[in-house]
C-alpha cells in the first residue's frame, strides 16, 4: 500500500513522458530559421536539413539567400517565395512576366522567350481558382500549355485587342488591351508562348511590347499604362505573385496514418485532409474546429479563444456573454434572462422551464388550489352563517334574545337549524305527524330528550316574519295548562319553525270525526274539552295587552293530552290584537267554516272572532258534524248557518248527536246550543266574551256531571269519575284511552274515568 503510494509520488516527480513520443514524424529543431526577411517560415517548410518536413523532394525545403540588393529572399529550389500558409496549404511564389517587344532598330519583333515553370520535382499544383493567365498588349495572342512530358496535355490562350488607345479602361481586363483566361486544374508546370502571326509591329507606335503571365488574379489590377509603356514590368520587378497548392507525400490520409513515423499530422486536435487534386496527390493536416495553430507540430493546434478573436466577429448575440471552452465556446445569456445567446436574443427568464420551475409551479398551483378551497369553504360557511344571521335578524331574533337575557328563568329556547334537523332525522317523512295547508308538523326528540312537535310553515307573510321574534317573546311566556307549551323556535331559517311540546292523543277533530260510526265520546267529556278550550282562549284574550287573538280556532287546532285534556295549539295564525285602527289586520286568514262573518266583512280580527270560531267548535261537539260539509246542499254546507236555520225552526233535536241525546237531558243540550248560538251572533258586540263562555261551560259541565247538584269533589278533573276497580265495563261506547281500549258503561249515576295525577 505504502509502496504503491511511493511509486505514485515518484511517477509524479518524474513527470509525464516526453511529448514527442517515439514513432512520430520528426519535428524541427529549436534553432531552425523561422523567418526570412519579413516572411514567416512555418513548419513543414524550413530552411536547411532537419528544419523542414522530409518528403523526398523539394517541396518544403527552402533557402534564404541574401541577394545583391541586400534583401533576404526566400527560394524554393529556383523559385522565389512570397509567403506560405499552413492553414490553406498554399504557397505564393513569384511568376516571371514574359514580354515580347518590337525592336525599332531592327524594325521587327525581338525573339520571344519561352518561359516555363516545371514543378514536377516538387509537390506543388497551380491553384486554378485563384490564378488567371493574363495577356496585355495590342493585337497579342498568347498561349499557356502544360509541359511536354506530362501525359495530360492542356492548352489555352487569350488575345488582347486594341481598337484604339482611347478605348482602354483602367481596371478592366476584358479583351481591350488586356485579357484573362482560367487555367485547368492540377497543373504542376506550364509554358507560355505568343502567336507570332499577331505581333505588335502594326501598333508599335504606342504599344511596343506584349506581356503574358500566369498570375494571382486578386493581386492584379489593369492599368492603361501597362499597354502603352513598360510600367507592368517595371512596377512589379518583372514578376507577379502566383498561388500554388502544396500537399504532403503521395498518399491519402488513410494510407498515411498507417505509418505513424511518417504521418505528418502530429498535433492533437488535428485532422487529416486528402488533397483536393485526388488520390495519390498527398494530404494536408488541419487543426480541428475550435483550434488553431500548426497541426504539423506537436501540440501545434491550440484552442481558439473565440471570445477574444480579433479577426472574427464576436461569436455571441449582443447581450450574451461569450465563455471560451477548450475546442469551442459557450454563449451565455445574462442573469435573469434566457434564450439563444448564440445568434438569437436573450429574454427575461420565463421559457426556461426546468424541472425545478415545473415542480415549483405545480406545487404553487396545488397550494393555491388548497388555499382557494379552504377560503371557499370558510367563505361558504360564513355565507351560510350570514344568511342564518340575516334570517335571525329579520325574524326579530335579536329583540327576542335580548328580552330573554333580561328576563331570567324564561323557559324558551332558540333552536339552531342543525338541532332541529337532528331531532327529526333531517325532516324525514316518517317523522311527519300532520300536514296542513300552511305547513307540516314533525315529531322529534331533542338532545335533552324532550318529545317535541316541530311546525314547519310553508310560508309566512312579511308582517309575520318581522314580528315573529316579538310574538314569540309573548307567546313563550304563556304558560297555561290548556295551551300547548311552546318550547322554542328556530329563527335562522327563512320561515321560522316552532317547537312545541308533543301532545300524544291527536286533535279534537280526529276524536269527533275520525271514526265512521261516530265519536263515542260522552257529552260530559265534550263539555270538559269545550270548557278547557274556552279557558285557554279566555286566558289568551285577557293575559296580555294588547290581547292575543288565536285567529284560527278550530277542532284540528285543539290537541288532546294523554288524559284527554284540551291543549289549544297553533299560533301560526295567532296575532296580537291591534291597539289602534291602523294596525288592524288587513288580510283574512283562518279556516273556512270557522271564519267570523264580521271579520270577513270588516277585515278586523278581534277577540270576538275567536268567540265565533269557538261557537262552531261547540256546534261540532254537539252535532258531530263538520264545520264545512261540501257534500251537503248550499244552505247546509256551513254548520253554523244550518244550525241557526234549524234553531230558528225549533228543530234543534234533529241536528244533535244522537249519542248525547241519550246521555243528557234535552234542557242541558239546549243550554249548550243556546251558548253556541250566542257565540255565532252576526255582530261581534253581541257575542259573549270568552270568559263568559268559559264560565257558562263550567256551569253546564258541572250540571252534566251532577244533574242533582254541585260536585262533591273539585279535585276530579278527569273525564270520568274514578272507580275502585275498573276492570270490565259495558256500555255504548268504546273509548280509546292511551294504548288500551276499554268498554265503558255510561249510566246515569256512575261515571268511570281516569283521575288526573295530582
Ligand atoms: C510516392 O513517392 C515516393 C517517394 O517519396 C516514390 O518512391 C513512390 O514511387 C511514389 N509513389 C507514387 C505512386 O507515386
Ligand atoms: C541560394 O544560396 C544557396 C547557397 O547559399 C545556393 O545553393 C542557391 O542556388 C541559391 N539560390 C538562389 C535562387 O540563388
Ligand atoms: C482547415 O480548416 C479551416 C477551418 O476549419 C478551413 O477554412 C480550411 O480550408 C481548412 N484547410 C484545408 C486545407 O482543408
Ligand atoms: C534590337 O536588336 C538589336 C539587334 O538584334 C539588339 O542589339 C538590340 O538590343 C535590340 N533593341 C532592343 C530594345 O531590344
Ligand atoms: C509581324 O507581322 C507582320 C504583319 O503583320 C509580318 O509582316 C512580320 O513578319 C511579323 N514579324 C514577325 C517577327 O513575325
Ligand atoms: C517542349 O517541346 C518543344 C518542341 O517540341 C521544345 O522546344 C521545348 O523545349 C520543350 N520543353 C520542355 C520543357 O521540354
Ligand atoms: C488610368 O489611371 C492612371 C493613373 O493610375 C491615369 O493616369 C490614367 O489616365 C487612367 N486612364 C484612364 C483611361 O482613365
Ligand atoms: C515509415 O516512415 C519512415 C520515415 O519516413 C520510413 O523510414 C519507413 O520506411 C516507413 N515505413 C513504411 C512501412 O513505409
Ligand atoms: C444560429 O441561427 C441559425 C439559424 O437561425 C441556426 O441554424 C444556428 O444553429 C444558430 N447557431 C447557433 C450557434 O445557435
Amino acid at each position: 500500500m505504502i509502496l504503491a503510494l511511493l511509486t505514485a509520488v515518484l511517477v509524479c516527480w518524474v513527470g509525464p513522458p516526453p511529448a514527442a513520443a517515439a514513432g512520430t514524424a520528426m519535428q524541427p529543431g529549436e534553432a531552425c530559421l523561422r523567418r526570412c526577411g519579413n516572411i514567416d517560415i512555418p513548419y513543414p517548410f524550413g530552411v536547411g536539413s532537419g528544419c523542414h518536413l522530409e518528403t523526398g523532394d523539394w517541396t518544403f525545403s527552402l533557402s534564404c539567400n541574401r541577394t545583391s540588393d541586400g534583401r533576404q529572399r526566400l527560394y524554393n529550389y529556383q523559385i522565389e517565395v512570397v509567403d506560405m500558409s499552413v492553414r490553406y496549404g498554399q504557397l505564393r511564389i513569384y511568376s516571371l512576366i514574359n514580354p515580347w517587344c518590337y525592336n525599332s532598330s531592327t524594325r521587327g519583333m525581338n525573339g520571344q522567350n519561352n518561359w516555363w515553370y516545371d514543378m514536377s520535382i516538387t509537390n506543388f499544383r497551380i491553384n486554378d481558382a485563384l490564378n488567371r493567365f493574363t495577356v496585355i498588349g495590342c493585337n497579342s495572342l498568347a498561349y499557356i500549355r502544360s509541359l511536354n512530358d506530362t501525359t495530360d496535355l492542356y492548352m489555352t490562350g487569350c488575345m488582347a485587342m486594341c481598337p484604339g488607345v482611347g478605348r482602354l479602361e483602367n481596371g478592366s481586363c476584358a479583351g481591350v488591351g488586356c485579357c484573362q483566361t482560367a487555367i485547368p486544374s492540377g497543373l504542376n508546370g506550364y509554358q507560355i508562348s505568343f502567336e507570332e502571326k499577331f505581333n505588335t509591329s502594326g501598333t508599335s507606335s504606342f504599344s511596343p511590347c506584349s506581356y503574358a503571365v500566369l498570375l494571382e488574379a486578386a493581386a492584379f489590377d489593369f492599368r492603361t499604362a501597362y499597354v502603352t509603356t513598360d510600367e507592368f514590368m517595371a512596377a512589379n520587378g518583372n514578376q507577379v505573385p502566383l498561388v500554388l497548392d502544396w500537399a504532403i507525400g503521395n498518399k491519402t490520409c488513410h494510407e498515411a496514418k498507417l505509418n505513424a513515423s511518417a504521418y505528418a499530422c502530429v498535433s492533437g486536435n488535428s485532422d487529416c485532409v486528402d488533397s483536393k487534386y485526388g488520390r495519390g496527390k498527398g494530404y494536408l493536416c488541419n487543426c480541428s474546429s475550435g483550434y488553431d495553430g500548426n497541426p504539423y507540430l506537436l501540440n501545434g493546434c491550440q484552442d481558439i479563444n473565440e471570445c477574444e478573436d480579433q479577426n472574427s466577429r464576436y461569436p455571441c448575440s449582443v447581450p450574451g456573454t461569450c465563455v471560451n471552452t477548450i475546442g469551442g465556446y459557450n454563449c451565455v445569456c445574462p442573469d435573469e434572462t434566457s434564450g439563444n445567446a448564440y445568434n438569437g436574443t436573450c429574454e427575461q427568464k420565463k421559457s426556461q422551464i426546468g424541472w425545478e420551475i415545473a415542480i415549483g409551479v405545480s406545487v404553487s398551483i396545488i397550494v393555491l388550489i388548497i388555499t382557494a378551497s379552504c377560503v371557499y369553504m370558510v367563505y361558504a360557511k360564513r355565507r351560510l352563517a350570514k344568511i342564518k344571521s340575516e334570517y335571525f335578524k329579520q325574524h326579530g331574533g335579536h329583540t327576542l334574545f335580548d328580552e330573554m337575557r333580561s328576563r331570567q328563568g324564561l323557559s324558551f329556547k332558540l333552536f339552531t337549524q342543525e338541532e332541529l334537523e337532528e331531532a327529526t332525522g333531517r325532516f324525514d317523512e316518517r317523522h311527519v305527524i300532520g300536514k296542513g295547508a300552511n305547513g307540516t308538523v314533525y315529531k322529534g326528540i331533542t338532545k335533552d330528550g324532550c318529545v317535541v312537535a316541530i311546525k314547519k310553515c310553508r310560508l309566512a307573510s312579511e308582517r309575520q316574519k318581522k314580528e315573529f321574534g316579538k310574538e314569540m317573546l309573548i307567546v313563550s311566556q304563556i304558560n297555561h295548562r290548556y295551551i300547548v307549551k311552546l318550547y322554542g323556535c328556530c329563527l335562522e331559517v327563512e320561515v321560522p319553525m316552532l317547537v312545541y311540546k308533543y301532545i300524544p292523543n291527536g286533535t279534537l277533530y280526529r276524536l269527533i270525526h275520525g271514526r265512521r260510526d261516530g265519536p263515542r265520546i260522552p257529552f260530559t267529556a265534550r263539555l270538559k274539552i269545550a270548557h278547557q278550550t274556552a279557558e285557554a282562549l279566555s286566558y289568551l284574550h285577557s293575559w296580555a295587552s294588547p290581547p292575543i287573538i288565536h285567529g284560527d280556532v278550530k277542532t284540528s287546532n285543539i290537541l288532546l293530552d294523554e288524559d284527554y285534556t284540551a291543549k289549544v295549539s297553533d299560533f301560526g295564525a295567532s296575532t296580537l290584537a291591534p291597539t289602534d285602527e291602523a294596525q288592524f289586520v288587513t288580510f283574512v286568514q283562518g279556516t273556512c267554516g270557522y271564519l267570523d262573518p264580521e271579520y270577513m266583512r270588516t277585515c278586523k280580527l278581534t277577540d270576538k272572532s275567536d268567540v265565533y270560531s269557538f261557537g262552531v267548535v261547540l256546534l261540532e261537539l254537539l252535532t258531530c258534524r263538520k264545520a264545512l260539509n261540501l257534500e251537503e246542499l248550499e244552505e247546509e254546507k256551513y254548520l253554523s248557518s244550518q244550525f241557526l236555520l234549524v234553531l230558528g225552526e225549533n228543530r234543534l233535536e234533529e241536528m244533535l248527536d244522537p249519542q248525547i241525546k241519550s246521555e243528557q237531558s234535552i234542557e242541558l243540550l239546549e243550554q249548550a246550543a243556546e251558548l253556541a248560538r250566542q257565540c255565532l251572533e252576526m255582530l261581534g258586540e253581541k257575542r259573549p266574551t270568552m270568559r263568559e263562555v268559559a264560565e257558562e261551560l263550567d256551569r253546564l259541565s258541572k250540571l252534566a256531571q251532577h244533574p242533582w247538584g254541585p260536585p262533591d269533589s273539585g279535585e276530579l278533573v278527569g273525564l270520568l269519575r274514578s272507580s275502585p276497580s275498573p276492570t270490565t265495563y259495558s256500555g255504548h261506547c268504546r273509548l280509546e284511552l292511551g294504548s288500551s281500549t276499554r268498554n265503558v258503561s255510561f249510566g246515569d249515576t256512575e261515571y268511570i274515568g281516569i283521575q288526573s295525577p295530582r
